[in-house]
């Protein structure tokens, strides 16, 4: 029976960690998989989350099934995380919210609840976006249309032309937006625009659904929450999905958050219901390991403390090594401005290269990044990034 089944290509992003491993070029550059790395290249265990391990080791009694919707603490400490403490969703109890098992389990669950909306809406994505987003999206059943987003000449978002499209968007219809640090482009909304869009929907009626998986890497915790809390606060619906895989390093846990703002509380109830019972039919509960010792950081002040100073750490590091690439592509000569790669936020950046470009740098110069030109930023160190100027003037 399986062989109707063709063979697939490798993941456009996943696929590149393999072909790094097996390329034996001594010099060669992982800027693939978005995983933050130190300056040796590894992908550190936070210190918060080291402690918070010893902890639940040293606590935890039972192996039990956890509650359906997953650590309460983690649930409510990823709410305030994202909202804020005291945001008018969470005090008038309007907010529904499962642990989901990764950004990506929280997408897909939050999809299949829309196709029990409405099967014939369509989810409007940013033109580009997070190559996952469409199959996890897609493959619940929705229609994708894409807006406007990223002008990849001049390196920065075409807003009036974002706008122009989301006025069109039907209401009813759902709008999938970045929470912070644009993945793949690095290209954030201002403030300004951020208040666009929300009178858009306003007039619309759209629904946003914000994925915020990189919160803490742009401009800091409370400022890369700035669009998820102002919509949140003046519209009756959204919908968040949430990652810590990479602010709280969590990467293989999979621990994320699915979240609805709902008009009312009796509707945070009907929608809590629902999401539960969509995450039963496909994979009953979520893990509790991660949520477990995310609750632990965020509902103890020291550890918390701890952890935001770590991720202002990582966030440093990326915003240097973005200048770090600049200076050093000058230096070598570039023949391109790249200084936008300064204003791109996150950890991940286009460098608005061509497809030919990237191919060469991988296959010449064995630097591994995506084939749209997304970059890792955090895959950059002082002793790489030498020859990378290097490629990177070579190929232009
Ligand atoms: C990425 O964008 O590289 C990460 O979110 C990893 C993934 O699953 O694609």
């Amino acid at each position: 029976m399986f062989e109707v089944l063709p063979q697939l290509p490798a993941d456009p992003i996943l696929g590149l960690s393999a072909a790094y491993k097996q390329d034996s070029n001594p010099n060669k550059i992982d800027l693939g998989v978005g995983v933050y790395k130190d300056e040796s290249g590894n992908t550190p265990i936070l210190n918060a989350v080291q402690q918070a391990q010893t902890r639940l080791l040293a606590s935890e009694t039972s192996k039990t099934y956890i509650t359906p919707q997953g650590v309460q603490g983690y649930i409510d400490g990823m709410l305030q995380l994202i909202l804020g403490k005291g945001h008018p969703a969470l005090i008038e109890d309007r907010v529904s919210a499962v642990q989901a098992p990764g950004g990506c389990g929280a997408l897909r669950i939050l999809a299949e609840l829309l196709t029990r909306c409405d099967k014939e809406l369509t989810v409007w994505v940013s033109d580009p976006t997070w190559a996952n987003h469409i199959p996890l999206i897609g493959n619940a059943g929705l229609k994708i249309e894409t807006y406007p987003y990223f002008d990849k000449a001049n390196a920065c978002i075409k807003f009036d032309e974002m706008a122009e499209a989301l006025a069109k968007v039907k209401k009813g219809d759902v709008v999938l937006l970045h929470g912070c640090c644009h993945n793949p482009t690095g290209a954030d909304l201002t403030q300004e625009q951020w208040q666009t869009v929300l009178e858009i929907a306003q007039n619309t009626g759209f629904i946003p659904f914000i994925d915020v998986a990189y919160q803490g890497f742009g401009d800091g915790l409370d400022e890369d929450a700035y669009g998820i809390r102002l919509l949140a606060k003046n519209l009756p619906e959204v919908i968040i999905a949430a990652s810590c895989s990479k602010n709280f390093g969590l990467y293989r846990e999979r621990v994320g958050l699915a979240a609805m703002i709902n008009a009312n509380s009796q509707s945070k109830n009907i929608t809590q219901s629902q999401i539960q019972n969509v995450a039963r039919g496909i994979y009953s509960m979520p893990p509790s390991y991660g949520g477990a010792l995310v609750d632990i950081i965020l509902n103890d002040e020291q550890l918390k403390a701890l952890w935001m100073s770590e991720v202002t750490d990582m966030r440093e590091r990326m915003q240097n090594l973005r200048a770090l690439l600049v200076n050093k592509l000058v230096e070598k000569g570039a023949s391109k401005d790249f200084s936008f790669v300064n204003q791109q936020k996150g950890m991940f950046s286009f460098l608005c290269i061509t497809p030919e470009q990237v191919n060469k740098l991988v296959n010449e110069h064995s630097v591994y990044l995506v084939g749209s030109s997304r970059v890792n930023i955090a895959g950059i160190n002082t002793k790489n990034v030498e020859p990378l100027a290097e490629a990177l003037v070579a190929v232009l």
